[in-house]
């Protein structure tokens, strides 16, 4: 049976959606059998960030209402071939139940080793249709207090019994380095839940939400071991040559 993770956050535009895809690309990498679901109802884009918009004939929605099997909604990843989407729609928003989904989750999920299901913003209906359908939470934050606080009213809505992990995004090392953002290590602490992972702000990531790195890497493996090693975004900018290149940074250079 798979590993049912909902990836939340709150706050819109932390970075689910790109936690989602690449996390699922890295695991798909260590050979894991992996499921990404869309359940961002109305703005979905997870068929955006992986790349297979193209390629939907069926989603979540012809699932549910008995127009296909679930694997006819299925799209195969073009790189990793144990890596799946199922599509969204963006209509038929109302009609779709947490008991809907979960049901398809249940058809399908001894056929893989992680279901990952990308959550909308907000706390209203669609989390709560998202996260029913998982046992574990991946809470996405980004170092700022307002997406501190939105990841914490995340978390105290989540379902009794998920296991919640963290993972911030967009950490500027040159800024934690220089004292002017929260470092991990601090969003850690003020949400008091297990770290999983640390994601830099990378230009990568900005221009293409599918972009392997090193930062996903360790996520997954921290996913897959339960260890908890978390990317150094900092180092680079500590020191003599740090304060060189935090003020190279700055200056654009
Ligand atoms: N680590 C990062 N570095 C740079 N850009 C990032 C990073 N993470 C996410 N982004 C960018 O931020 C934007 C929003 O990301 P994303 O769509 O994943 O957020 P979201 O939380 O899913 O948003 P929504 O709440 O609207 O669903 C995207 O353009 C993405 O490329
Ligand atoms: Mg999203």
């Amino acid at each position: 049976m798979a590993r049912k993770i909902v990836i939340t956050g709150g706050k819109g535009g932390v970075g689910k959606t790109t936690v989602c895809a690449n996390l699922g690309i890295a695991l798909a990498h260590r050979s894991k059998r992996v499921l990404l679901i869309d359940l961002d109802m109305g703005l979905n884009n997870l068929d955006v960030a992986m790349q297979v918009e193209d390629k939907v004939v069926f989603d979540l929605v012809d699932v549910v209402e008995n127009r296909c099997r679930p694997s006819q909604a299925f799209i195969q990843d073009v790189l990793e071939p144990t890596l799946y989407v199922m599509p969204s729609c963006h209509l038929a928003k109302r009609q779709v139940t947490a008991e809907q989904i979960k049901r398809v989750v249940s058809r399908v999920d001894e056929n893989f080793d992680f279901v990952l299901v990308d959550c909308p913003a907000g706390i209203d209906g669609g989390f709560r249709r998202a996260v029913a359908c998982a046992d574990e939470a991946i809470v996405v934050v980004t170092p700022h207090l307002s997406s501190v606080r939105d990841a914490d009213k995340t978390i105290s809505e989540l379902i009794a019994d998920t296991v919640v992990s963290v993972v911030v995004n967009r950490v500027r090392g040159d800024l934690v380095a220089s004292g002017e953002m929260l470092s991990a290590f601090e969003v850690f602490s003020l949400l008091g839940q297990n770290a999983l992972g640390v994601l830099p702000e990378s230009d990568d990531v900005n221009c293409n939400v599918r972009s392997r790195s090193a930062a996903f890497d360790i996520l997954a493996d921290n996913l897959v071991t339960g260890k908890c090693e978390l990317y150094d975004c900092v180092s680079h900018y500590k020191g003599v040559l740090g304060r060189f290149r935090r003020k190279m940074k700055r200056n654009n250079v």
